[in-house]
């Protein structure tokens, strides 16, 4: 089968100004010249969900033309951010509790493949903004290679939209990856320290489930480091790989991940937007 190259970008946090601009439009360049198969963008497009950011942002996807494109929304694009740059309003402390709680009967699969969130709304409602730009909150990609389904997890992951995934993951022709895709992290990373609100609602258990679905590779943003763990309950193991940020902050400069997979083998690569250099960040051969 064909190998399949997927350029993993998020947070730009787009605030309109020239400088972010400028350098947005570098990260493309450079993910352009990595000739992808997937673009995947996890979030934090804009640094405050406002239209001319999200223009912005739009206009810089439209450069990739005919590549499929697969976009979340972040924290920052569906709620304003307050505090100083960087600093996203933390969410609130029981934001997950009826979503997990709802996790068991949702094993049972019994809902309707309904549309998981509703374009309808006032023209100011931030996800309509987000749609009517970047398409679907629960966006996914399908080919024989590659399952590839994505979630808000802003405010939270809701139970219904969870349950979607799952049952396009089962779906997954044999052989194909199954990738899962979302904004928020599932576990720290080395050199940030976590804030409240850095992890999506009940990480431990989201992890438990991805396993059982046999997902291979989970992309997210957020934290702002480039990164792959590996993690497995025994039976199956699975590539959480998080996202470095466009917004440079002083002491790393920007970069996104560029994942290769052929056949078995499964590769993680940051690359710098200053030089275009890739790192090795992981490398493995799946089982099966
Ligand atoms: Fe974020």
């Amino acid at each position: 089968m064909k190998p399949i190259r997927i350029v993993h970008l998020s947070d730009f946090h787009c605030d309109g100004s020239p400088e972010l601009r400028t350098a947005l439009g570098r990260l493309v360049d450079r993910a352009i010249d990595c000739d992808p198969d997937l673009v995947v963008v996890s979030g934090d497009l804009s640094a405050d969900g406002r239209p001319a950011e999200l223009d912005a942002v739009a206009a810089e996807l439209e450069r990739f033309g005919p590549i499929p494109r697969v976009v979340v929304p972040g924290n920052r694009d569906l709620v304003p951010s307050i505090g100083p740059p960087g600093e996203a309003r933390p969410l609130p402390a029981d934001s997950d509790l009826d979503f997990f709680l709802a996790l068991e009967p949702a094993l049972g699969f019994g809902f309707d493949d309904a549309p998981a969130s509703s374009v309808a709304g006032p023209d100011g409602d931030p996800e309509v903004r987000f749609t009517n730009r970047f398409g679907r909150l629960d966006a996914r990609f399908v080919d024989p290679r590659i399952q590839l389904v994505a979630v808000n997890s802003t405010p939270r992951l809701r139970s219904a939209e969870l349950e979607r995934a799952a049952r396009r993951l089962r779906r997954t022709p044999e052989g194909a990856l199954r990738v899962f895709v979302l904004h928020h992290g599932l576990l720290p990373v080395p050199g940030r320290k976590l804030r409240d609100g850095d992890l999506t609602g009940r990480a431990g258990d989201l992890l438990a489930l991805l396993l059982e679905l046999k997902v291979d590779l989970v992309l997210h943003g957020h934290i702002h480091r480039a990164h792959a763990w590996l993690v497995s309950d025994g039976h199956h193991q699975m590539v959480v790989a998080s996202a470095g940020a466009l917004v440079n902050d002083g002491r790393r400069d920007a970069s996104f991940n560029e994942i290769l997979v052929d056949g078995g083998r499964l590769e993680v690569h940051r690359r710098s937007v200053a030089t275009g250099e890739p790192s090795i960040l992981f490398q493995m051969t799946r089982r099966g």
